[in-house]
């Protein structure tokens, strides 16, 4: 990828009465904004019930209900602590108060996306987001790269592994209550030591903000994302009917997603739904999302026993070459999901 302008540097420093063309975006007034009435709120699903003898069953129909209807949900006491939140918070804050130069020390290489930097930026003049990110590999642990792992805050790396474990856990409750409410059985295990990383966002404010985006309308490539705010100011929207709904986060909660692999994978009953990031006038806004994947030895396409007696909607690519393909699309939307499509 190309480099960029680092985002936080550029609204702390820059005259803002003139950001570059590159990051205005036309065509976002255009959409119009749900204030959340006619089409409902985010269902909240409460884990501590998933896992409880007497409402598990109710609770896995709502999740299953979630999944298909929206795509999207929030989820409620699902068993981390609220220390190992609030620490990993609090090392994500530390890592954006560094002096940029010392940022810089894990910056992402060409060619790889892992390390601190900009998402995606692939030609001269395409659109730019609103915001830096920092993007590490973080299960199994064999695979991740400790180089881009930042030692200042010196408790970083540490605060970010127990995270990223308590993160595993909740994956393998979700998904294996996803599996049972669609029949098939072994998808749980197809996750099993899948690759899991984590995106930090850090959208800075921005004088312009109706005209500028933090993240781009995309749909996540993977399989489950599990996306924690981390402080108070929200931005993150949602394709609903055709219309932007923003996203009010339950305190601690997680917002929870479908991504492409897993719409293929149940062929077409989970929805993966397209979502974007709008910035705040006068605050910075973080966030930390969790990318959860099948294992690369599992191929991608819809699971044989929920194709029959149905049609089959979706092709079949090894994980790899969906990879490649979701990340050559990754500017456009909904486009890698609609190249699957048959
Ligand atoms: C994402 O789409 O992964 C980021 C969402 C957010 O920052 O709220
Ligand atoms: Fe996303």
């Amino acid at each position: 990828s190309l480099p960029v302008e680092n985002v936080q540097w550029l609204a702390a420093s820059g005259d803002q009465s003139k950001i570059p063309e590159r990051y205005i975006r036309p065509e976002i007034q255009v959409d119009p904004v749900l204030n959340g009435e006619e089409d409902g709120e985010l269902p909240v699903i409460d884990m501590s019930k998933l896992l409880h003898i007497q409402h598990s069953q109710e609770e896995a129909m709502k999740l299953g209900l979630a999944c298909q209807e929206w795509g999207f949900f929030q989820l409620v006491n699902h068993g981390v602590s609220e220390e190992v939140i609030e620490r990993m918070k609090c090392e994500i804050q530390g890592f954006f108060q560094l002096p940029l130069e010392e940022k810089k020390t894990y910056a992402q290489k060409p060619g790889s996306v892992e390390g601190y930097g900009q998402a995606f930026v692939l030609s001269e003049d395409q659109n730019l987001d609103w915001g830096d990110m920092y993007f590490l590999v973080t299960q199994p642990p064999f695979s991740r790269n400790l180089e881009f792992w930042a030692t200042n805050p010196p408790t970083f790396r540490s605060a970010l592994d127990q995270y990223s474990l308590e993160l595993e856990r909740i994956k393998s409750i979700l998904l294996s209550s996803v599996s049972k409410n669609l029949g098939a059985e072994g998808l749980t295990d197809m996750f099993k030591d899948g690759m899991q990383s984590v995106r930090i966002n850090y959208y800075p404010p921005c004088h312009h903000a109706s005209k500028v985006l933090g993240l781009s309308p995309h749909s996540d490539g993977g399989g489950l994302t599990l996306l924690l705010q981390v402080n108070q100011v929200e931005g993150l929207q949602i394709k609903k009917n055709g219309r932007w709904l923003p996203i009010k986060p339950l305190s601690n909660a997680f917002i929870v997603n479908i991504g492409d692999t897993l719409e293929i994978m149940s062929n077409g009953k989970y929805k993966s739904i397209e979502h974007r990031v709008v910035i705040n006038p006068e605050k910075e806004r973080m966030s930390i999302a969790t990318f959860c994947m099948p294992r690369l030895d599992v191929p991608v396409g819809p699971i044989p026993k929920l194709v029959e007696g149905s049609e089959e909607l979706y092709k079949t690519l090894s994980a790899v070459d969906h990879l490649r393909l979701v990340m050559a699309n990754k500017l456009k939307g909904k486009n890698s999901l609609d190249l699957m499509k048959l």
